[in-house]
């Protein structure tokens, strides 16, 4: 069977995107295609019998030898109920850690070799379509068309679903990207008046949401929790609203919130807003040094804080850093005249936390006391929302600036779209809220669909690596959204954590902030999705969660470039295509607009209404860093790759690409190499100086828990990057890592590797950023081995 020529799938065949040239693109509509079809499509496949007799596989694709092995399953008639189906299945046995074994289908699939990825496609299941916002591509093509031709009615209808005090002035948007004709202007839905924190709450609670759970918030210890209704939610917020106001914050201030993943986080997040003052959250892991950096550059009103927090069994003092961090703006003649202190009982006494009468309160002791209503004071859509810190190439961090009305429609439709939000849902995102993430889709953009948001206070491994899943399946969260890295390190801890777990309720996956390599993309689509396997053993069921990799950053407040679940076939390891509104472009280093496949800088053509307006105090280098680098176009810093379908890869930030003899090789690609190899668990690659090719590669590798460092994994580790990328992108060095210097946030500190590569320890800067900074002193232990 297999070799009969019947339909048994559909790809899409020259799927131009529309942002690559509206009007000329061509868009053709998916076909079905018939077996034979596929195999042509498919280098080198080839079909068998299985143990199945309702399945054709069809194996991809050349090079390969050892590594995991990859299946595309054609599901083909023999009275299944799904025969239109394509799907992508992998054998996890060579794979650490990975879901279980599927040993049918390993037994099947030894011996053939890895497919490239470009052509790769996985397609959302029948059912999930069926049920999608937007359910094809043709219904985005229809929707991006609009929003790219009539962008201020495509964004006026959305913004309308809002409350306003008071309508915007006539013009939607007005903007000047162009440096060449004046200074960077962007203003979106201007002379509106609104209130971020109303559409969140009470609008919610008017549309009868009063009583539905807002937040379930989850601790750190097994058994502590909370849950806030929207009406319990709305009581909180306008009484700490209620106290800022009395101590004098007005529209306008600054608060610097220094808090963990505590329900007050979002509490004190939308009291902000709520009385017009300016929240800049900076995430509590940060340093004394770095608050109070952050401290002198926004001047707050008030500082809110708690006094410790427990991350998995380690008591974090945080009001020590924040006294640390206030004594040394006093120095340096700036002071803060409250400090609001929550009392975080499970992590420390009131007897033990240091304290400063007259500046310190504690939140337990006022706040309770405050009237559970308040006054909104109704801001325009351009007065500023919040300012969040980021770093960039030089040592001062950045005060990214984000207005009210933009953001808000900007956050509230990425989410509804990208996660395909249905009022049903469980949401979770592991971010803090500390980064953008945590703004845009732990706090704004869920609550102003009324979502239920989990908040997690903890560690993901504590008391175990089975964390996670355990708080999935104890809130039945249905849309799960988190950063690849948190779910490589999960997964070298072996899959008994997973596989305890049901996960079934899991129906949209989201990831962010790193390229995602397609291995870890499998590798997330199987481990996260019971129905898959479930689908595999019994023949029912589909692969039910499709995964949604965001693109985005902190400067662009939402989703840019993000597959639309259900809307048109993923390629793992892929954004896909531009988000409404959006139009990215790839250039190159004249800044000239590549077209069709391409590989170069990638920039964004007019502006989109969650784009930040300026860094805070400094729009000079706000235009200097974004918009002069390639004049008429937001320059995001990152670099991009579109392949003939119109796919976009992104290949990681312009300057971690390493240039070898001339060739531009993306760390992020050399990575993903490096890990599809069975004993690699993760790997960083930095550039170091190369006498002969300019540049070389250099790659810390950190291998499957029990694997022996040995010359021979070393050799066919650089055997595997010459054959999956080429031989000039063969690392030049393997340095053995335990584990990789990351923030607690999960990024990689890549700054610390390039100097530990190129041995340049004297200048290995802060370090106390990191998740558990006695990495770094292992790392240069193991230089030289
Ligand atoms: C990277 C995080 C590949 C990118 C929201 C960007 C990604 C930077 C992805 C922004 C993704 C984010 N695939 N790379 N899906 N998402 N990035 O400001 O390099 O912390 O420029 O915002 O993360 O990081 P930021």
């Amino acid at each position: 069977m297999g070799s009969n020529p019947r339909v048994v799938g559909w790809y899409y065949n020259n799927f131009c995107l529309p942002g690559l040239g509206l009007g000329g693109a061509t868009y053709k509509a998916p076909v079905l295609v018939s077996t034979n079809q596929v195999k042509q499509q498919k280098h080198s496949s080839s079909s068998f019998a299985t143990p199945f007799s309702s399945f054709s596989l069809s194996f991809s694709g050349a090079g390969g030898g050892a590594g995991f092995r990859r299946a595309v399953v054609v599901m083909a008639s023999s009275g299944l109920k799904t025969s239109n189906y394509l799907r992508h299945v992998e054998s996890l046995k060579s794979f650490p850690s990975g879901a279980g074994n599927i040993p049918q289908l390993n037994a099947v699939i030894l011996g053939e070799a890895l497919a490239s990825e470009e052509t790769d496609r996985v397609y959302p299941s029948e059912d999930f379509t069926r049920q999608a916002l937007v359910p094809s591509p043709e219904k985005y093509l229809e929707m991006y068309k609009r929003s790219i031709e009539d962008p201020a009615g495509f964004w006026a209808d959305i913004a309308s679903q809002f409350y306003w005090k008071q309508k915007w002035d006539q013009e939607v948007c007005s903007e000047n990207l162009d440096i060449r004709k004046g200074n960077i202007k962007i203003e979106w839905f201007k002379g509106g008046i609104t209130n971020i924190c109303y559409n969140c709450v009470d609008r919610n609670i008017e549309a009868g949401l009063g009583d539905k759970i807002a937040i379930y918030w989850e601790g750190n210890e097994l058994g502590v929790d909370g849950t806030l209704t929207y009406s319990q939610l709305l009581h909180q917020v306008c009484q700490l609203a209620n106290y800022l106001k009395d101590i004098g914050v007005k529209k306008g201030d600054a608060v610097i919130i220094y808090l963990p993943m505590l329900m007050e986080l979002p509490i004190a997040m939308l009291a902000c807003a709520r009385i017009g003052a300016v929240h800049s959250i900076v995430f509590a892991g940060f340093s004394a040094e770095s608050l109070s950096q952050r401290i002198m550059d926004c001047k707050p009103k008030a500082v809110i804080t708690c006094n410790a927090v427990m991350r998995g069994p380690k008591v974090i003092q945080l009001k020590d850093i924040v006294d640390a961090a206030l004594a040394d703006c006093a120095k340096n003649g700036i002071s803060v005249d409250v400090c609001l202190t929550y009392d975080n009982q499970s992590a420390m006494t009131r007897e033990n936390t240091k304290w400063q009468e007259g500046r310190d309160i504690w939140w337990q002791d006022v706040i309770p006391k405050y009237p559970t209503t308040c006054e909104i004071e109704w801001v325009d859509a351009e007065d500023p929302l919040f300012l969040l810190y980021t770093s960039g190439s030089t040592g001062k961090p950045k005060g990214v600036l984000h207005t009210t009305g933009g953001y808000m429609v900007y956050t509230a439709t990425t989410f509804k779209y990208a996660f395909d939000y249905k009022p049903s849902d469980v949401y979770w995102c592991t971010a803090d809220c500390g980064w953008i993430t945590g703004h845009s889709y732990v706090t704004y953009g869920p609550l102003l669909n009324g979502a239920a948001v989990v908040v997690f206070e903890g560690a993901p491994n504590y008391p175990d690596s089975g964390r996670c899943w355990d708080i999935v399946d104890k809130y039945k969260v249905t849309i799960f959204y988190t950063a690849p890295t948190l779910v490589r390190s999960l997964m070298r801890e072996g899959d008994q954590y997973v596989t305890r777990y049901s996960r079934k309720s899991l129906r949209v996956l989201g990831s962010v902030g790193e390229p995602i390599n397609p291995s870890a993309w499998r590798l997330l689509a199987l481990l996260f999705s019971p129905l898959m396997q479930e689908w595999f053993y019994n023949v029912v069921g589909d692969a039910r969660c499709p995964i949604s990799d965001t693109w985005w950053q902190t400067e662009t407040g939402g989703f840019m470039i993000t597959p639309l679940p259900g809307a048109w076939p993923q390629k793992p390891g892929s954004a896909t295509f531009p988000f409404f509104g959006v139009q990215p472009v790839i250039v190159d280093e004249k800044g000239v607009e590549l077209e069709g496949e391409c590989s170069g800088y990638l920039c964004v053509k007019s502006s989109w209404p969650g784009a930040f307006r300026t860094l805070y105090g400094d729009h000079e280098r706000y235009e200097t860093t974004y918009f002069k680098p390639f004049a008429g176009y937001y320059f995001t810093g990152d670099g991009c790759r579109r392949d003939k379908d119109g796919y976009h890869w992104l290949t990681g930030r312009v300057d971690d690409v390493i240039n070898v003899s001339g060739h531009r090789i993306g760390t992020a690609e050399v990575e993903s190499a490096l890990v599809s190899h069975p004993q690699c668990a993760e790997a960083a690659v930095v550039g170091i100086e190369h006498e002969v090719k300019g540049q070389g590669i250099y790659a810390f590798v950190t291998l499957v828990d029990g694997v022996p460092y040995s010359k021979e994994l070393r050799k066919s580790l650089i055997l595997t990057v010459r054959k999956q990328i080429g031989a000039f992108a063969a690392p030049d060095k393997i340095h053995w890592a335990p584990g990789l210097p990351k923030t607690r946030s999960g990024k990689i500190m890549r700054r610390i590797l390039r100097k530990i590569a190129s041995r340049q320890l004297d200048e290995l800067g802060d370090t106390s950023t990191l998740a558990d900074p006695g990495i770094v002193d292992q790392l240069i232990a193991l230089a030289d081995s």
